[in-house]
């Protein structure tokens, strides 16, 4: 596969087959994104791969959190408040697109929540994983662990298997990292969920707009 078909048919994947994923696999993917730049080659990234029986203990884990509702405190801003645009429009927009393909209209607030809830049950996914980064890292740095997070995603488009990428786990980060039994030092940034896309989902259907690349990009010739 060519790097840019695998750039086109990455998409957010929010619902996946039972198909367990070959753990062994997933391990040389994980190991192989590690050729991922990073200023002054830090490797800031700390990865906890999740399969079979483990993505099992941590769904019981979890398990009394899904059933409360319970959430903590994310220990990194999200998003900035209050989220000026272009981008408020541009969040809104995705976040209505992905309700349509639902067909779960505003009103239906509980609807929506129940269904944001699934980020914590990684959308049904077989396999995952938590990426974590040391507390004394910096802006710079963060951006390494996204450049990472997208070199696993795109490996995984090769390999025929599809990922979502979910800073919503930030608000269960005391279990995540209770579970991954990490030093203090390590802050959790984000789950990837992943498996086999179920291509009967209505919610795979999903592809989001992009900008124009003039509102971003200026070619200086
Ligand atoms: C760092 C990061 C965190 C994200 N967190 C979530 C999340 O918690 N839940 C979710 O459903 N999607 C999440 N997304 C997916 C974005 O909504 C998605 O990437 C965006 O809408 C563009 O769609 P696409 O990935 O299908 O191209 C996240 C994406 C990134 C890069």
């Amino acid at each position: 596969m060519r790097v840019s078909e695998a750039v086109t048919k990455r998409r957010s994947t929010r619902a996946f087959l039972p198909t367990q994923v070959d753990p062994n696999l997933l391990k040389r993917l994980v190991a192989k994104a590690g050729r991922t730049a990073s200023g002054g080659n830090l490797q800031p990234w700390h990865v906890h791969l999740l399969t079979g029986d483990g993505m099992a203990r941590f769904r019981e884990a979890m398990a009394p959190r899904r059933a409360t509702g319970q959430a903590d405190t994310p220990e990194y801003p999200v998003y900035p408040q209050p989220l000026a645009e272009p981008y408020r429009t541009r969040r809104f927009a995705v976040g209505e697109a992905m309700y349509a393909k639902l067909d779960i209209p505003r009103e239906d607030k509980a609807k929506r929540l129940e269904w944001f809830a699934r980020n914590w049950d990684f959308f049904g996914a077989p396999a995952a994983l938590f990426l974590f980064v040391d507390r004394q890292m910096g802006a710079a740095q963060w951006t390494d662990l996204g450049a990472y997070l997208n070199t696993v995603m795109l490996l995984l488009v090769e390999e025929g298997l599809a990922s979502c990428p979910q800073e919503a786990w930030s608000v269960q980060h005391e279990t995540v990292s209770r579970f991954c039994d990490v030093a203090p030092n390590l802050m959790l940034f984000a789950g990837l969920a992943i498996g086999y896309a179920d291509p009967d989902a209505d919610v795979n259907e999903l592809v989001t707009e992009r900008a124009d690349a003039q509102e971003w990009m200026t070619h200086h010739a």
